[in-house]
């Protein structure tokens, strides 16, 4: 991945936040539906995919190479970066702590671990439907435990050499020939349905549902990258986060890591948005570009237990619009941030709100 990344995603940031300044308030009684389910998968699935793609080749495949910082199973004793199916299984085992119904696992038809193993009749057809043709994303609506759950297989793509190369290495993989490109697995994803009969092939899902959603995945992504990633070696001097990471063989800072995610999920034309803004922005370009912006933010400080949301209309079109607060999760974000000699605020403690990630998606 190259450096032209970091300044993409900025560019479409600023383009988009000029678009959504003057967002005219859609009126109270028009009825907005929800978002079909399969539309909502997608969209979770271009965040796990994004930040999965950067970890793997922005931090492991390039840290390997200018700083012989390894990926390991055994991390925490050897002093490594934990491996890319670990990232993806603290996030998404941090989303379940939070009570949210939404899961999604790695799964293989030559899984490392046999945990990993397809669960299902549906996920094992639908691994090997994606696997002839990664296009054809495979979605059913299942009984589980007495509810309905829509369920969502992707294609799992080795990005980087270092995917292919370490499976056919392990011990334990029973398949030793992958290569760059290849579909080693998938990506599953559930979240419950209501069952009213409607839509059944693809029924609604109500906006604040998904934006809870999109924003538990950022959020949680965010997290292990700044807990287990950034705080962690920088506080053992094994590698330290920086602006100019790519010249100083660095890790990228929280925001850019969320930034570059941004980028490749523009690239998938999905219509959802994410940024990154505060009320004491280090960058003047982060701080609140419009009225709901600046009152959300100013909400979320006071009262960090609920988004602010607002339904907007641009050109014709309806969006769905929340604001989440953005909490110091780690030491290393309130050091850095109080530090900042471009910082206006120097008091920031461990747990508060120093911003908030403001989710754009479009509504039927
Ligand atoms: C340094 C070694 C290493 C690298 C690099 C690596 N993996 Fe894995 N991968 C593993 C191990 C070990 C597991 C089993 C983890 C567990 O216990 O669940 C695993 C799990 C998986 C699984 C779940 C099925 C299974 O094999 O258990 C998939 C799919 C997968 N990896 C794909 C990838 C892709 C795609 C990449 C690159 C983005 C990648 N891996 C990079 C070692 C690696
Ligand atoms: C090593 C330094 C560093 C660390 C660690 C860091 N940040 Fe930042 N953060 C920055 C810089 C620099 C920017 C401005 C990036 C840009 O130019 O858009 C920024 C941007 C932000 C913004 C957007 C508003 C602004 O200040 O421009 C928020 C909100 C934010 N960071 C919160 C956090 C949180 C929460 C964490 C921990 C999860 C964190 N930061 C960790 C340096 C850091």
């Amino acid at each position: 991945m190259r450096k032209v990344l970091i300044a993409f995603p900025l560019i479409a940031l600023i383009l988009i936040s000029c678009f959504f300044a003057e967002p005219v308030p859609a009126n109270p009684s028009e009825k907005i539906s929800g978002i079909p389910a399969s539309r909502a998968a997608d969209s979770i699935h271009s965040i796990i995919e994004a930040n999965r793609t950067i970890y793997s080749e922005v931090i492991v495949e390039r840290l390997a190479v200018t700083i012989s910082l390894k990926a390991s199973e055994n991390w925490k004793n050897e002093n490594t970066l934990p491996l890319p199916a670990q990232f993806l299984a603290f996030s998404s085992h941090m989303i379940k702590e939070k009570g949210l119904d939404m899961d999604y696992r790695l799964t293989s038809l030559w899984p490392i671990n046999v945990n990993n193993k397809p669960k299902s009749k549906f996920e094992e057809s639908a691994l090997q439907t994606v696997l002839k043709d990664p296009t054809k994303i495979q979605t059913a609506i299942i009984s589980l435990k007495g509810r309905k759950v829509f369920t969502a297989v992707y294609p799992d793509l080795a990005v980087t050499e270092a995917c292919a190369s370490c499976h056919n290495k392990h011990p334990n993989s029973p398949k030793r020939d992958f290569k760059l490109g290849d579909v080693m697995g998938g990506i599953v994803i559930t979240f419950p349905i209501d069952d009213n009969g409607k839509n059944a092939e693809d029924p609604l899902i109500a906006p604040e549902v998904v934006a809870d959603y999109l924003h538990a995945v950022l959020e949680s992504d965010r997290t292990v990258y700044s807990k287990y990633i950034v705080n962690r070696l920088q506080n053992k001097n094994i590698a330290f986060a920086s602006e100019h990471w790519w010249e100083e063989n660095a890790l990228l800072l929280p925001a850019q890591f969320l930034l570059n995610a941004s980028d490749l999920i523009i690239e998938k034309q999905l219509g959802f948005d994410f940024k990154l803004i505060s009320l004491w922005p280090i960058n003047s370009h982060n701080g609140a570009a419009n009225e709901f912006e600046r009152k959300g933010l100013e909400n979320v400080v006071r009262n960090p237990v609920r988004p602010f949301i607002v339904v907007s209309k641009l050109g014709g079109k309806k969006y769905f619009q929340a604001l989440y607060p953005d909490f110091a999760v780690s030491a290393a974000c309130v050091s850095c941030h109080n530090t900042h000699p471009k910082s206006p605020k120097s008091d920031f403690k461990l747990n508060d709100v120093m911003g908030g990630i403001v989710l754009t998606i479009p509504v039927e």
